[in-house]
Parts: C-alpha cells; structure tokens; sequence
C-alpha cells in the first residue's frame, strides 16, 4: 500500500483516540471566567503587516486582562517578548499564541509555493519550510499560516500564487511535505512552528476566478478534486486549520458544521485547532445566512471554529451566549481546549520566552546555508517554456548584454506576494544577478522600458498598482531603444508586480499589461536576439509572446536569491529542469481549465461541428501541465507493462526507456498517468498518479519504472470512501501531460 494512504489510514487511526485529559490544561479551565474563557479564543492583529480589512484595538489592554489567546502579524524576539511579559502579568497568565503568514519563507524569502511546486521536489519543498520554521521560531513566532493548499484550475483568481496548482496528486505530496517541515518533530523545540492547513475549503474555486466570490460544486469534485491536499496535511499532523471567505453549499465555511465537524474533525480525523480567516465570522452576516453578531458566534462555535481572527465576536458574544444558554458552556470549554492544548505542545506553558531569543536571530535569519538553500530552491522553479534553436543558455562571452522591462532591475517583485519578514534590500534582482554571474566578462546595460501597467484603472486605482514612471511611455521606450542598439542580446524581463497577484489580486485579463506588449514589440523589432523572462504569480496568457520570442523563461517570483539562480540558468550553470504545475491557458476565455479534463460524450473532434471545441482556438492549453523544458534532449522509448492483468491487492510494473540525445548533461522529470477506461462515474482522461527525476549522461539511455498497486487506482466510491473497481486502465509515461505514450493493462476483478 503507497504512502499516501497508509499515512492518511495512519493517521486516522491516531488521530481518532482521543487524549486523556490533561490535568493541567483541565485545572485551568476550571479556573477561567467565561469572559477568560472568550479571551483565549480571540486572535488579534498586531500592526507590522496589513493582511485584511480592518485593524484591532486595544490590544495591550485586552492582553492583560486575558481578553486576547494570541496575537499575529508581529514579529522579533522584542516585540514578542514584550506582549509575552504583559501576558504573564495577567491574572492566570496564559502565554499567547504568535502567528505569522509564513508562507514561503521568512526573512530568507523562498520563490513564492506556485513556483516552488514546479521543481516537483518535495523533499526540497520540506527543507524550505523547515528553514522557514526555524527563522519564524528565531524571530518570536510560533505558528504560521501554511501551508496554503487550495487546488485551483483558474488563473484568474490571484491566490494560485500561494498554491501549488491544479493537480491533487502532486498538491497531496506538497502539503503533506511542507507540514513535515513546519511542524518536525517535537513541537516544543524553539525551531518549531505549528503549521495551519488552508483555507478549508474549495477557495480555489471561485467563481469566475473573482477573490471572496462564492463557490459551487459537486460533492464528487470536492472529493476527487479539492480535498486531497486538505486530507494529506491532517494525516501528516497538521495542528490548525484555518477557515475560507467563501460558502460551501450555501453555507459559509466558517459557520459550515458539515465541513468542519462531520468531515474535517470524524472523516479526517483531525484533532487540532480551527481559526477562521480574517474577520471571517463577522461576514457571514454579509454572506446574509446571519442576521446579526450574536447569530454568527454562535453559528461559527457549533460549527466548531475554535479561534476567531479579527472580528472579536467571540469576545464580544460568547459570554452572554453561554450566559442565556444558547451556547454551552461544554462547547466553549472544547475550544478553550484545543487553544490550551496547542500552546502547552508548543512548550509555551513551560517557557514563554523560549522563542524570543535576539542571539539566536542573529544567526539564523538570511545566514549563507538559507541564502543557498533560497538559491537552490530558486533554479529548480524556474520553467523553460521554449527554446527555439537553442537560444538559451547564453555564453559568458565579452558581449553587451541589454537587461530591458519594469521587473529587470525591482528587489520587492523577486519577493512576490506574502513576502513575511523578507527584506527586499537584500534580494537580487534580475540586473544583481546578470551582473554578478558575468562581473567584467561583458557589458551589462539597462532600461526600465515601461511601466508594469499604466493602463487607466491603474492611474484612478489606490495604492496597490505599481508606480508611474514620470517619464511617461515614449521617453522609456526610446531609451530602451538606445540602450538595445548598442547590445548585442537582450533579456526582456515582463510580467506583474507583487502587487498583482495574491490575495485581493484577481485578473480578467491575464495578457502581459498593454504597455508591456508595446515595449515587448519594440525590442523585437530592434532585430536583435531577444529572450523574455515572466515574473508573475499566475499562468499568464503569453500567446502572442510564443509566436515571437525564440526563448521563453517562467520565472515566477523567485525570492530572495531570484536574480542569482536566474543568471545560473540563463548562463548554463544551472539546466533547468522546472514543470508546469498549473495549465498555461492560450486565452482566458479556457478557464477554468485543467489537464484532468473528462471525455464527453462529444470529445472534441475539428472535422465534426458538433463536438466539444471552441471554433475559435484549439481546446488545449498553450503550454500543459508537466511542461517544462531543458538545454538537453531526450527521446522515449516505448511503455511497457510488466503484467497485462494486475490482481486484487497486487502491483505491476511500468516502464519506460528514455534516452539523452544531446551532448549536454541532462534532466528529465518523468511523469505517469493513469485513465480509468470504464466508470461507474465519468473520470478524468489522465490523472497523475507518479514522476521521477532521471539525470543522463550524453547518450545515455536508462528504464525508468513505477510501481502501480490499488492505491493508485483508488478514487472516491459511491460514499466517497477510497474504491477501486476492476476493469481497463491506461498507463500513460512522458515529459509532459500532453506528449505521453500509453500500454494498457487490466485490474482483475478477483
Ligand atoms: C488573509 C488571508 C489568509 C491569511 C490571513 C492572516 O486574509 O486570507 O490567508 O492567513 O488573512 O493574514
């Protein structure tokens, strides 16, 4: 049986035995007054980051007289030590809880997680939590907001920037990794954090892609689809979970006992800590399924929300609730619970302090093995999308290189969005990281070329939109101009700013901005060998630019080392060897749209009218899920099968031949579908269900095999409950989604 599942049955099991009281926790309980009772469940914003809509007051105050359980969006050891110590002033002296969106890195800034995810290395992606964890512990924090695991197959909405794209498969093993990092071992050692799994659930289904838009689906997609990565951080121990804007079956998730009790805590047997996002419990009295503050406290509490982030109805509400006995005074006792028990495994009853530590900060915060690790971490997200003749990579000759574009020479955007404690004065721009890598060699120009967007929404918007250049348009294009004449290459670097993507940042229009594609014209009509990188947080709909441009580089938002592992790969000293986890849409009109596509009953054919297709572009994606090219080449043999019949319980083998036909070291990460033939439901025609990284000498040919047992045939039965039915299946083995070649087996049915 694979992993995935005895871990999930695993952890089920642990997870349904219930502790034995703990006397400690249960004495204090006792202790507490009902407004105290309130005050641990209230999680309150410090002031170092804005992540949501309104601000708290009154914070010391509260903290003191036991009216706040913790406290988030603060960090360093000073400022944590210093709300700790009014903490122990108060009359029981309970520690707080410190959190912080740790999302993808610290102070050491790790590309943001829809980038990470492409170097399908999750043993990587565990190490860069791990380091997250470790920094967020030495700067006073003890739990952070991530992972965030919401499948989505819409690049409209800006938050698949946090994610780890479309697929369930991979996104199980991402979460499931990540928590591992967070979370290592002994929860009481002062480098570790408490990770909270989010945002339960279907966020990434938004309609239209619009951020906080409500969400509709089927039972079976949330099953097939959306939960896996949900499920794989519960069974991996994640300790809080934390609850989504939108509503699930009308009911929003904050108030949804279906999701949070029947499935969340006896499905999945999780056990933890539940918080709701940002002021989340007030709004559902304007999702209107509450009338009024009390109606949504006591909805959120049966539901079985523990925490209450921002909106302070808890606080306000809960006493008099449990007073009138519209509440029990049992189920408040349940959340206090959960808030005691977390913080006792976090060691903060044994020592409060243990994590504001100044010394320890110094040393690990940005030190050089996080900076290596970062840079690391940043080559292995970049994607090669094209590569016509082999433009990339460039040579480190004496040469006048041109870097071009708004994002060439910007620090902030390396950081993307959810940039913590990252200090953008220390990241390495593109320019840091062409110049460093080629030092006196060559000449290295630049221009900004454009502004990111200038468009008219830009010029009324708030403060969110990137700044105007002063100079306007015409100004920055002719110096671009002159600065391209005199290089003999140029790299266009394009894209969106951090600011475009992320939370709040949903896009109608997922082109490159209209001044961008100007400057982008006007490079190319220069003649001169133009390579374009994209920053974005999103798949982008770079339809005209794969017409134009001879190399195409995704380069998401990398980090703090960016430009560093950037310049190893545009310069060869690093292959790249990055696959797209999310589809890249040739027009926006596809979305939502993902490689996992099912049959109809009228696939899509071009020589018949009525069948399933747009009449106006083809139906598959500009660039597919797994895509990701490299400097080498390769060629596959054929997939053969070990069996063509596969028993109950038994496993037969798939392999492949693949073969380096270049002259270059190469790197090939090897992906295996698999399509259920006949349903008792309509599947998917392709379905994950394996990959594995091969390095080739020139010329050197190896067999690459995957073990499929039932477990990678199970899917969710008639209830749900993991089902494997006998019949055909295809085994599909290939570099990318779309290029697979297939053998068929068949599952016995006894
Ligand atoms: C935000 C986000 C959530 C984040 C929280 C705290 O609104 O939705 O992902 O963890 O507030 O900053």
């Amino acid at each position: 049986m694979p992993r995935i599942l005895l871990i999930f049955l695993t952890g089920m099991a642990i997870l349904h035995a219930q502790p034995a009281p703990d006397p400690m926790i249960e004495d204090l309980i006792r202790s507490m007054t009902i407004e105290e009772k309130a005050g641990q469940l209230n999680l309150m914003t410090g002031s170092m980051d804005v992540t949501g809509t309104r601000a708290s007051e009154g914070m010391e105050q509260k903290i003191l007289s036991g009216q706040c359980g913790g406290v988030f969006n603060v960090y360093t050891p000073a400022a944590t030590r210093q709300l700790q110590e009014i903490a122990m002033r108060s009359r029981l002296k309970i520690p707080l809880l410190f959190g912080y969106d740790v999302i993808h890195g610290h102070r050491t800034i790790f590309p943001i997680p829809l980038g990470l995810s492409c170097s399908w290395n999750p043993d990587l992606i565990r190490r860069t939590a791990r380091v997250a964890a470790t920094e967020a512990a030495a700067d006073g924090l003890n739990w952070t907001f991530s992972p965030m695991v919401d499948i989505s197959h819409d690049a409209r909405w800006g938050r698949v920037a946090e994610g780890s794209g479309e697929d369930p498969w991979l996104g199980s093993e991402i979460s499931r990794a990540m928590v591992q990092g967070y979370q290592a071992g002994d929860l009481t050692a002062p480098d570790s954090v408490a990770a909270c799994v989010k945002h339960l659930a279907l966020y990434g289904a938004v309609t239209a892609g619009r951020d906080y838009n409500t969400v509709d689906m089927s039972r079976r997609l949330m099953e097939e689809t959306y939960f896996p990565p949900y499920r794989a951080a519960v069974a991996a121990g994640v300790r809080t979970a934390m609850t989504s804007f939108n509503d699930i079956d009308g009911i929003p998730a904050t108030g949804n006992r279906w999701l949070l009790h029947d499935i969340l805590r006896q499905r999945w047997g999780f056990d933890g800590l539940v918080v709701t996002d940002y002021s989340a419990i007030e709004e559902m009295i304007q999702h209107s399924t509450t009338e009024n503050g009390e109606q949504a406290a006591r909805q959120a509490l049966q539901a079985g929300v523990d925490m209450d982030m921002v909106s302070e109805l808890y606080l306000k509400k809960l006493p008099d609730l449990v007073k009138s006995g519209a509440v029990s005074e049992e189920q408040l006792d349940e959340a206090v619970r959960r808030v005691l028990t977390l913080k006792r495994d976090l060691g903060l009853f044994k020592d409060p302090f243990a994590r504001c530590d100044e010394a320890r900060a110094k040393s690990v915060l940005l030190n050089e093995s996080h900076r290596d690790l970062a840079r690391q971490a940043a080559r292995e997200s970049i994607v090669l999308l094209k590569n016509q003749d082999a433009a990339l990579p460039l040579k480190k000759s004496p040469a006048t290189i041109a870097l071009i574009g708004p994002l060439a020479a910007n620090r902030r955007d390396m950081l993307g969005c959810w940039a913590a404690a990252g200090n953008d004065n220390l990241a390495a721009s593109p320019l840091d990281g062409v110049r460093k890598t080629l030092g006196t060699t060559a000449t290295v120009l630049h221009a900004r070329g454009s502004d990111v967007d200038d468009s008219e929404h830009v010029r009324l918007g708030g403060s969110f939109f990137p700044e105007i250049d002063p100079r306007g348009s015409e100004e920055m294009l002719a110096e671009a101009e002159k600065i391209a004449a005199k290089a003999d290459t140029i790299i266009l670097v394009l894209g969106e700013s951090w600011e475009m993507n992320g939370e709040a940042a949903s896009r109608a229009d997922i082109r490159l901005p209209e001044c961008q594609r100007t400057l982008a014209s006007r490079m190319l009509a220069t003649g001169k060998p133009c390579i374009l990188i994209v920053m974005s947080g999103r798949p982008l709909d770079l339809s005209w630019e794969s017409s134009r441009f001879p190399a195409i580089v995704q380069a998401w938002a990398l980090g703090t080392e960016g430009g560093n592992a950037l310049a190893d790969v545009l310069f060869g000293d690093f292959a790249p060897v990055g696959k797209l986890t999310m589809s890249f849409p040739r027009a926006v009109g596809q979305l939502p749209m993902t490689y996992r596509a099912k049959n109809t009953g009228r696939p899509a054919n071009d020589k018949i009218r009525y069948t399933s297709k747009y009449i106006d572009i083809p139906n598959d994606p500009l660039y597919p899920f797994g895509h990701g090219l490299t400097y080498g080449t390769f060629k596959y043999g054929p997939v053969k099968v070990s069996s063509p019949e596969m028993p109950p319980g038994g496993s037969i083998q798939v392999s492949a031949e693949i073969t380096n036909t270049s002259n270059l070291l190469a790197t090939e990460t090897l992906q295996l579908y698999l399509r259920d033939i006949v349903s008792f439901v309509t599947r998917p025609l392709k379905e994950l269900r394996g990959y594995q990284r091969v390095t080739l000498q020139p010329g050197e040919t190896k067999t690459v095999t995957f073990e499929i047992t039932d477990a990678h045939l199970s899917f969710p039965g008639p209830d749900f409950k993991p089902f494997v039915e006998p019949g055909e299946f295809d085994a599909m083995v290939g570099p990318d989604s779309a290029r697979l070649q297939s053998v068929r087996f068949k599952r016995l049915e006894k």
